[in-house]
């Protein structure tokens, strides 16, 4: 599936059926569809019809003001549907594009098509674009030939969905269909960065890294502003996702920064808050196994998110979503050092805390 490819070779008769049936109601309603892709499931409906795209707000119950991604198959498509005639891609996104498109790097351009609906943009000049390179969202983008609006297939608040079955658990009775393929293989959504802006920026850390981006091309990117982490509710920012509650079980998280084995500061914060009911613990590379401390018995379950930073972005949402099933009344998260896949990993994390411990 080159970059440059349209037409998407499927050798298994039912993925080309429901890929088939997914493309068909895409193009004759106003309806979308959850579909996988390599970050998280994203919710899919035309980028061209503003019916599609209130029809995602909807069934997410998303605010309106927080623009969407849209996804397309081929850099032929992007510039046949959402380019303006005499537009052209940056030069700053070249090296990037070469090196991480298909994949969960996410850019702004100027809209100057007009057949890009209003509530993709949420009213903003630029438009978010990335090609995923998840073959099932490439070859439902290319089938429809429709650039999808898309964003992650949750309900709005919750954590994202990476898998499947998180979709439905969300969505189900809101959306017609739902692709299932499997889970997702990053685990955290893409990578948005601004290069219409000097210096140019990193709006939200995601899939691809910080440090990834500026060694693709130190010239232009080597002195990447990082964009702030959160923004008060009346703010005006520039990625107006970051203002909501986000990625957030139902369980209230705690978040542990720098606390060591993690023991102390556990019960540091038992013996303040004393929360009832079970508490889960999710570690990471420091934090002590708590099972055998009697003073931490109120840990009912703890769960390894993993030691490397592609696992535990991997891991993140699922294992969120998995204790909070459970009916834990907390879930308490080491936290990670703030490089690599950890940069994007707080990011989620912090926002899904009711408080965050630092040592
Ligand atoms: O990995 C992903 O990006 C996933 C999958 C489904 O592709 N999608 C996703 O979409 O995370 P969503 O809607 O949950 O996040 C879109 C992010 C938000 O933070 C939004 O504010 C920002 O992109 N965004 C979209 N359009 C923008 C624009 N024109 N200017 C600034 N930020 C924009
Ligand atoms: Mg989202």
């Amino acid at each position: 599936f080159p970059k440059e490819a349209s037409t998407p070779i499927i050798n298994d008769e039912m993925t080309r059926k429901n890929l088939e049936i997914a493309a068909k109601e895409l193009q004759s309603t106003n309806n979308v569809v959850g579909f996988p892709t390599e970050t998280v499931y994203g919710l899919g409906g035309s980028a061209l019809k503003d019916e599609s795209v209130k029809s995602i707000y909807a069934a997410k119950n998303r605010p309106a003001d927080n623009p969407l991604i849209i996804h397309v198959s081929s850099l032929d498509q992007l510039k046949r549907k959402l380019l303006g005639p005499n537009q052209s891609v940056p030069e700053i996104y070249e090296k990037l594009i070469s090196k991480y498109w298909p994949g969960p790097l996410t850019l702004l351009l100027p809209v100057e098509n007009e057949a890009i609906s209003k509530y993709v943009t949420a009213g903003q000049s630029t438009f978010a674009v990335r090609m995923p390179s998840h073959p099932v969202a490439r070859a439902l983008i290319a089938i429809s030939d429709i650039p999808l609006a898309a964003p992650s297939a949750n309900a709005s608040t919750r954590p994202s969905p990476t898998l499947a079955s998180h979709v439905y658990h969300d969505l189900q009775g809101k959306i017609p269909y739902i692709l299932d393929g499997g889970s997702c293989d990053v685990g955290v959504e893409s990578t948005v960065v601004d290069g219409l802006v000097s210096p140019p920026m990193l709006l939200r850390p995601g899939g691809v890294s910080l440090e990834e981006i500026q060694t693709c091309d130190p010239q232009n990117w080597g002195r990447v502003k990082v964009g702030k982490k959160t923004a008060g509710d009346s703010e005006q920012v520039k990625t107006p996702g970051m203002k909501y509650k986000h990625y957030s079980p139902s369980a209230n998280v705690v978040l542990f920064n720098g606390c060591g084995n993690g023991l102390d500061a556990i019960k540091h914060y038992l013996q303040e808050h004393h929360p009832s009911g079970p508490i889960a613990l999710l570690r990471l590379k420091h934090f002590a196994d708590p099972s055998q401390d009697p003073g931490l018995a109120q840990i009912t379950v703890t769960k390894n998110l993993g030691t490397k930073g592609a696992d535990i972005s991997r891991n993140l949402f699922a294992m969120l979503r998995e204790v909070d099933e459970l009916g834990v009344s907390l879930i308490l998260v080491e936290g990670i050092e703030e490089t690599q896949e950890g940069l994007a990993v707080m990011n989620r994390l912090s926002k899904a805390a009711f408080v965050t411990i630092s040592n």
